[in-house]
């Protein structure tokens, strides 16, 4: 058996593979690290089978939606999984077989609804129901301590005391941890008694995780991040940079167009010498009137730089095949000292 695990910050992720029959899975995988995955897949000749996310994540970008996709493969959740990317479906007790893996799904609802624990051979991955030393949050949408406490303590911790514990979080760069351990040690488990460890799980009083919004959205409905669709638009644009611009607006054979797409108010407060005024929000119901030659160079600019990204990206889109993005945005214009009119 092939095991590796991936961290991205304190969100771990496993890759199994199977190595007579080069047939592989990966549990709970994350967005940043997706061209990892792959490239250990390919650097050692496996075929990936299942990806399996333990539940709806809340705090970080799960990329099964996109490698499922890329390299057709289903995308394995529990049946309460709200995902529209999850194509199969599992209920408790159901077996995974890839090879010589067989991975069976415990389903632990608590943190989620639609929690899972994958029990493989001698080993656990508790997705965030168990983690050493702690346990999932149940404070997040569809959870529940009751729920939690007999996931726990009617499932999980019933395994035999040697099985080894893989969470899908730890902070401390520890790698596994044993269900014995975690009964005799980890300090949430100490409240066997149901209403107790309810009422522990409920004065916890935890602060929301980053991201909490966009992740349950993105995750849920197997919608783009910002990021992503800022970086899938910027790879169809070119960039044009600070100095360049500044350089060639002292040119005399002035041969492109500046478009901001600021509001009003911020265009008038101060905005790049001759630059033309079409707001985002107008820009397809005027671009026919304000750039009428298709052939014509234009940079957009907007307060940020990431708005003219996706502007330069519509503008290639609708055949202005010269649209470029200034690389950064006016504030950081304003910032460097650079010279701006005020109108109005
Ligand atoms: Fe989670």
């Amino acid at each position: 058996m092939l095991f590796e695990t991936f961290a991205a910050g304190g969100c771990r992720s496993y890759l199994i593979g199977c190595e007579s029959s080069c047939a592989a899975v990966v549990i709970d995988p994350e967005l940043s690290l997706a061209h990892r995955y792959r490239g250990y897949l390919s650097k050692h000749g496996l075929t990936l089978r299942y990806l399996i996310d333990t539940h709806t994540h809340a705090d970080h970008f799960s990329a099964t939606r996109q490698l499922g996709k890329a390299l057709d493969v289903p995308v394995v959740m529990h049946r309460l999984s709200p995902a529209p990317h999850a194509g199969l479906r599992l209920d408790d007790g159901d077996m995974l077989i890839a090879g010589r893996l067989k991975i069976k799904a415990m389903h632990t609802p608590g943190h989620t609804r639609d929690s899972l624990c994958l029990v493989m051979e001698d080993r656990i991955f508790t997705g965030d129901t168990l983690l050493i030393g702690g346990t999932g949050r149940t404070d997040l949408p569809t959870g529940d301590p009751h729920d939690l406490h007999e996931s726990l303590f009617g499932k999980v911790l019933k395994l035999p005391g040697e099985t080894l514990v893989y969470p899908g979080h730890d902070y401390k760069g520890r790698d596994h941890s044993t269900i014995a351990d975690e009964i005799a040690s980890n300090p949430r488990l100490q409240k066997t008694e149901r209403t107790a460890f309810v009422a522990m799980m409920r004065s916890l009083d935890l602060a929301a995780p980053t991201h909490l919004t966009e992740a349950l959205r993105t995750n849920m409905s197997g919608g783009k991040t910002v990021a992503q669709l800022l970086s899938e638009a910027a790879s169809g644009v070119p960039f044009m940079s600070m100095d360049e611009l500044e350089s060639r607006l002292g040119d005399n054979s002035r041969d492109f167009v500046v478009i901001d797409l600021r509001e009003k108010d911020a265009y008038e407060a101060g905005h790049i010498s001759s630059a033309k005024h079409l707001p985002r929000g107008q820009l397809e119901l005027r671009v026919n009137t304000e750039l009428p030659d298709p052939t014509v160079r234009i940079i957009t600019c907007c307060e940020f730089g990431k708005i003219s990204i996706l502007a330069a990206a519509t503008l290639r889109e609708l055949g202005y095949m010269r649209a470029a993005a200034l690389d950064g945005g006016i504030a950081a214009w304003r910032e460097a000292g650079r010279a701006l009119e005020a109108s109005g």
